[in-house]
């Protein structure tokens, strides 16, 4: 069976006090609630990564920590940039890439997003790739070719070639912070099409074991049936994900 998995990514919110006071209150609840059902990520601001791993380590076996971007580079002369090694060796597990903010704010292409999943996979981490079609492109019937076109250019065979860990995230940009949520018709068609995908360019063992991830305004009240429809195993949540009772109940409504 595959990974149910609900990721959080904050985005660029939170001071650290604020963080610590949303990860305190959420921590007690999801330990109670989902006993292991579901596999919960929490992707703060790189900033807050440190800080809040060592408090929170001593009860982590609820939760793993995600960065929200890396360096395509490995070390060297790139002000500004974080590798992936440095998120690593701090305890994050897990970096989000090609997301669809990071493409278009700071034009992020299919090539970048490869070169940051290689980097990701030599320092032993789980990359979450994201992919997902503009509302024109789904207006011109173009969802399918931007998708595909997405993971060709994207995934680097070395992920099948060693079995290496990878998360695919299916987010309709029209959908993200936007209130639309794709229907859950909708989104089970892409996750579908993402699944048989991997099947022809990876393997069918791959494909059953990889788990795919819906997002774009993902709520409490709507979690439920998109993450019951087949091939749809868990969210990638951004706003619902900075309320504490919120991001819980999202977290409940994926398990199966
Ligand atoms: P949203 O964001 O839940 O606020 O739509 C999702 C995302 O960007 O990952």
């Amino acid at each position: 069976m595959r990974t149910r998995i609900v990721a959080g990514n904050w985005k660029m919110n939170t001071t650290p006090e604020e963080g610590k006071k949303l990860v305190s209150e959420m921590i007690p609840m999801i330990d109670d609630e989902i006993r292991g059902a579901v596999h919960a990520i929490l992707i703060p601001p790189i900033l807050h990564l440190s800080g809040l791993m060592s408090l929170f380590s001593n009860r982590k076996q609820s939760l793993s920590w995600g960065a929200q971007d890396c360096s395509a580079h490995s070390k060297g002369a790139y002000t500004g940039e974080i590798s992936a090694e440095m998120l690593l060796s701090v305890g994050v597990s897990y970096i989000l890439v090609g997301h669809s903010e990071r493409r278009a704010y700071h034009n992020e292409t299919n090539t970048l997003c490869r070169d940051k999943i290689l980097r990701i996979i030599e320092a032993g981490g789980c990359p979450i790739y994201c992919v997902g079609e503009t509302l024109q492109e789904r207006e011109e019937d173009r969802v399918t070719p931007v998708i595909e076109q997405q993971l060709n250019e994207g995934l680097p065979e070395l992920l099948w070639e060693k079995s290496l860990p990878l998360i695919i995230a299916y987010e309709p940009v029209w959908a993200i912070g936007t209130g639309k949520t794709a229907s859950p018709h909708q989104a089970s068609e892409v996750h579908g099409l993402i699944r048989h995908w991997l099947k022809t360019h990876a393997s069918d063992q791959i494909a059953d074991s990889t788990s795919i991830l819906y997002g774009g305004s993902v709520k409490a009240e709507n979690a439920a049936e998109l993450f019951n429809m087949p091939d749809v195993d868990g969210g990638l949540i951004g706003g619902a994900s900075l309320q504490s009772r919120s991001f819980v109940e999202i977290v409940k409504a994926c398990v199966r």
